[in-house]
């Protein structure tokens, strides 16, 4: 019997381990079926001009494997013992054909839901991607400094476990920060170290739902928490938006199980929710029990006025749980954020943390922990704070020069822009698509990591535009590009355009002050 095999002489791979590759290949495809006598090594060796040797090694590391089996001076054969049902369906190419005659039948994952887009991997030329930190910012030499010396003191830190909280100096770094900033006064036990914020949502899923629960969130909301929390099977009650943030009076008077909000600067909106509502709010966690999570992804990033005291800072009975990362200020790339949690939930936080993943990476914490306690971290927030508010104005600014007066909210913190587009240019999806094909990238709700859960009225004509990642030739570009991608479009599809876009009014507006930038002003 001759075994269709072919050996490739200028392969990396040896002519052993192609051979051995090669007949496992038609054994577990079937071709070669158990109990099946398999060539002498002599005959094997000249059909395919190769040493003898080279079949010996190969059928030796096979019979070793269980796939061959020799019965003394009788031959080699096939082993009997393999399991016939099982050889097709270890073929590489087997699943999907499987799947297509139906013979496997695995049984259903228990996980059902879809997972946000936060990574994009089509970045164009002049992207104004959301969120992102400028990778030229990142504090790389103080970061290479503390990571040697913090190596030379690691001790047994790399080689035991830790407590599952995080390292004690990045959580009293971490309190020292949030008391003067946040207005949050809490002791490291309070404070949980987390692989950024979207862990965070993980964890306070495990502390407070079950199946079948229901979650009031702000609408839109931000994709990595909605997917979250549905994923865990709980019922979403979208709670509206407009432009003093979440509508505290819309909240579902009973039945939530947990509120997911973003006070500081509402996402993807950017409204900040006024202390009138945040008291409110709190009134209303207390009256029906519920507890809030508080996501204050960037809330380092505030260019006007003084820093808002966070919706924890204003909590005296217990039920915020404040969700802090470093993702916005450092970058995401090192997966570190925080949980605050009330007094009554610490225990509780540790050991669902514990089970999620038994604690953060040591060294990150350590490095982090000294970065913050030397001042590092102060100094870099400053820096780049003036530089991201360099690069707002910039945007505004070529906003203004391309198409006069704009509408747009979510100016006076973070690191990205909501234009309300007005009724004369097209919608967000269009503009999206136009402005593409000019190699400029913008997003609408959807593509920008947010999500409409139903009846959004901002979802059609809202476009997000980041800043923090561009320097101000590339803003100025890429807007200039926007508007020579708009006039091209307009020439292209003038018919069809005008009947889409021409003809309503402009939306209600409200001057800022000393400024021609008209802001917040839109109502759904
Ligand atoms: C609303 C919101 N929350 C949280 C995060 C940060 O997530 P993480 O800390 O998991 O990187 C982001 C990042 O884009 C965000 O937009």
């Amino acid at each position: 019997m001759e075994l269709p095999i072919a050996l490739d002489r200028g392969s990396k791979q040896s002519l052993q381990a192609q051979l051995h590759e090669q007949i496992r290949r038609l054994i577990l495809g079937a071709r070669l079926k158990p109990g099946t006598p398999v060539p002498a090594s002599r005959i094997l060796a000249s059909q395919l001009g190769v040493s003898r040797n080279t079949v010996v090694l190969a059928y030796e590391r096979l019979e070793a494997e269980g796939y061959l089996q020799t019965r003394g001076a009788i031959g080699t054969y096939v082993n009997l013992e393999l399991p016939e049902n099982c050889l097709t369906a270890r073929r590489p190419e087997s699943v999907a054909a499987s799947r297509m005659h139906g013979s496997a039948r695995h049984r259903p994952i228990a996980f059902e839901g879809r997972a946000q887009t936060i990574v994009n991997d089509k970045r164009l030329a002049c992207d104004f991607w959301l969120g992102r930190p400028d990778p030229r910012s990142f504090p790389l030499k103080a970061w290479r400094r503390l990571i040697n010396r913090t190596l030379t003191t690691a001790g047994a830190c790399l080689t035991e476990y830790r407590d599952p909280a995080g390292l004690i100096d990045l959580r009293k770094a971490i309190a020292d920060h949030l008391g003067p900033t946040r207005g949050i006064n809490v002791g490291p036990d309070q404070i949980v170290i987390v692989a950024g914020c979207q862990e965070g949502f993980n964890l306070t899923a495990r502390l407070l739902l079950r199946e079948g629960m229901s979650v009031a969130i702000e609408n839109p909301a931000y994709q990595g928490a909605a997917c979250l929390y549905e994923s865990y099977r709980a019922r979403l009650v979208p709670v509206g938006v407009d432009d003093n943030g979440l509508c505290v009076d819309a909240l579902p008077d009973t039945g939530a199980a947990l509120l997911y909000v973003t006070p500081s600067r509402q996402y993807p909106m950017g409204f900040t929710l006024p202390l009138e509502r945040r008291l409110h709010l709190l009134d209303w966690a207390r009256r029906t029990g519920t507890r809030i999570v508080e996501d204050d992804y960037d809330g380092d990033f505030r260019y006007q006025g003084s820093p808002i005291t966070a919706l924890m800072g204003l909590d005296s009975h217990g039920y915020v749980l404040h969700l802090g990362t470093f993702s916005r200020s450092l970058g995401a790339g090192l997966r570190l954020g925080y949980l605050v949690v009330p007094k009554h939930l610490v225990e509780a936080t540790r050991q669902v943390k514990a089970l999620l993943d038994n604690g953060h990476s040591w060294l990150e914490q350590a490095v982090l922990a000294e970065f913050i306690a030397r001042g590092g971290y102060e100094n870099h927030l400053r820096r780049i704070r003036q530089s991201y508010a360099e690069r707002r104005n910039c945007l505004i600014d070529s906003l203004q020069r391309h198409f006069g007066d704009v509408t747009v909210s979510g100016t006076e913190c973070g690191m990205h822009l909501a234009w309300h587009l007005p009724r004369h240019l097209p919608r967000a999806a269009e503009l999206q698509a136009v402005a593409a094909e000019h190699g400029v990238g913008i997003y609408t709700l959807e593509s920008g990591g947010a999500c409409d859960l139903g009846g959004c009225a901002y979802a059609e004509r809202t476009v997000l535009l980041g800043f923090s990642s561009l320097d101000e030739r590339q803003i100025r570009d890429g807007i200039e590009r926007i508007a020579a991608a708009i006039d091209v479009a307009r020439t292209r599809t003038h018919e069809a355009i005008a009947s889409t876009w021409s003809g309503a009014a402009a939306p209600a507006r409200m001057p800022m002050a000393g400024g021609r930038v008209w802001m917040e002003g839109i109502r759904p």
